[in-house]
């Protein structure tokens, strides 16, 4: 198959491409410098200079494509919901690139666009995140893309845990909530810390995410998780650890002004299965949990 990978040079896309190219599978990867396209290179896929702000480029390498996995993303919390216009129009314009083809569209989600709507229960893939009440504004797009399914279109929402970990996670939330920790000189959570965030392995990811290109039907939600709800509290003491801080306990108004655009999702409860989505591609999470990666130390030694 002939993959065009947006964000290809990226925490979890550079893992995608050296896995799908593992597979025997071609990749074309959307690089917007000279570094990220010789990244892409490097790992043995063909580099598309362009950006998500000219959508045209991409919506043509995605007609030329088998299958497009849409991973980038503009991280400038600063201004939110402009990243979300610009992630709209590409996937609008590929979407009309891929309209009545069949062709494969998988389109970065999170796990967190369940939690206003699974209160008191494990999120499940056939639950779909309310745009209304979501605390994540990106519940809007999942629904555009899941709704896809009825162009002809096989899209999947990725649903990623709020921690996709590993070595290359520079930008996550779990380094940001490192260096907050270290400039406040403490480890947060909310309230008693009890409720829990789910989390996957990098690795873990990119193999799902291959086997959900080659096998997922048409319209799916699929689950990147291996730690099903981590107590949050656990992960402070785990940042607190390697971070040498002490934890403390925060009001929401605390954590919103102490740690930032983090701190509204810190005491959000997203416990997440990913059952559903094994059995339908027969993956298993086999990589580290995220207490074990935070104790391995790298997130603190570099
Ligand atoms: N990592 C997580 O824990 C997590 C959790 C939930 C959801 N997600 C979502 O999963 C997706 C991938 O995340 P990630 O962790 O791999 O992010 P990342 O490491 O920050 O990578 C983002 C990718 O997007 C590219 N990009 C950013 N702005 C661009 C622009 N204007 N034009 C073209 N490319 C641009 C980056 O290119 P450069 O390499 O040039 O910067 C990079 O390849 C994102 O949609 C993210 O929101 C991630």
């Amino acid at each position: 198959m002939k993959v065009f990978v947006t964000g290809a040079s990226g925490h979890i896309g550079s893992l995608v491409t050296a896995e799908l190219i593992a597979a025997g599978h071609r990749v074309v990867g959307l690089a917007r410098s000279d570094a990220g396209a010789a990244r892409i290179a490097s790992l043995g896929a063909e580099p598309l200079v362009g950006t998500i702000d000219q959508p045209g480029p991409l919506a043509e390498a995605a007609g030329a494509a088998d299958g497009v996995v849409h991973l980038a993303f503009k991280h400038d919390f600063s201004d939110f919901m402009a990243a979300i216009q610009t992630d709209r129009t590409v996937i609008d314009a590929i979407a009309d690139a891929l309209d009545g083809s069949g062709k494969p569209f998988h389109v970065a989600s999170g796990t967190m666009m369940l939690a206003a709507v699974q209160a008191g229960r494990i999120g499940t893939e056939d639950m779909v995140g309310d745009p209304e009440s979501s605390p994540n504004p990106r519940a809007a797009t999942e629904s555009v893309v899941l709704g896809l399914a009825q162009r002809g279109i096989a899209s999947a929402a990725l649903r990623f845990s709020p921690s996709v970990h590993g070595p290359t996670d520079l930008h996550g939330f779990i380094p940001t909530l490192i260096a907050k920790a270290r400039e406040n000189g403490f480890a947060g959570y909310v309230g008693d810390g009890e409720n829990r965030w789910p989390a996957v392995h990098n690795l873990d990811t990119a193999h799902l995410i291959r086997l959900g290109l080659e096998q997922a039907p048409a319209g799916v939600a699929l689950h990147a998780v291996g730690d099903e709800g981590i107590p949050f509290r656990q992960i402070a003491e785990a940042i607190g650890r390697g971070a040498g801080v002490p934890t403390r306990s925060l009001s929401p108004e605390e954590a919103a002004e102490r740690i930032g655009f983090i701190g509204a999702f810190m005491g959000v409860d997203n416990p997440t299965s990913s059952v559903a989505t094994q059995e339908l591609l027969g993956w298993a999470p086999t990589h580290p949990g995220l207490i074990a990666d935070l104790d391995e130390g790298f997130y603190f030694n570099r």
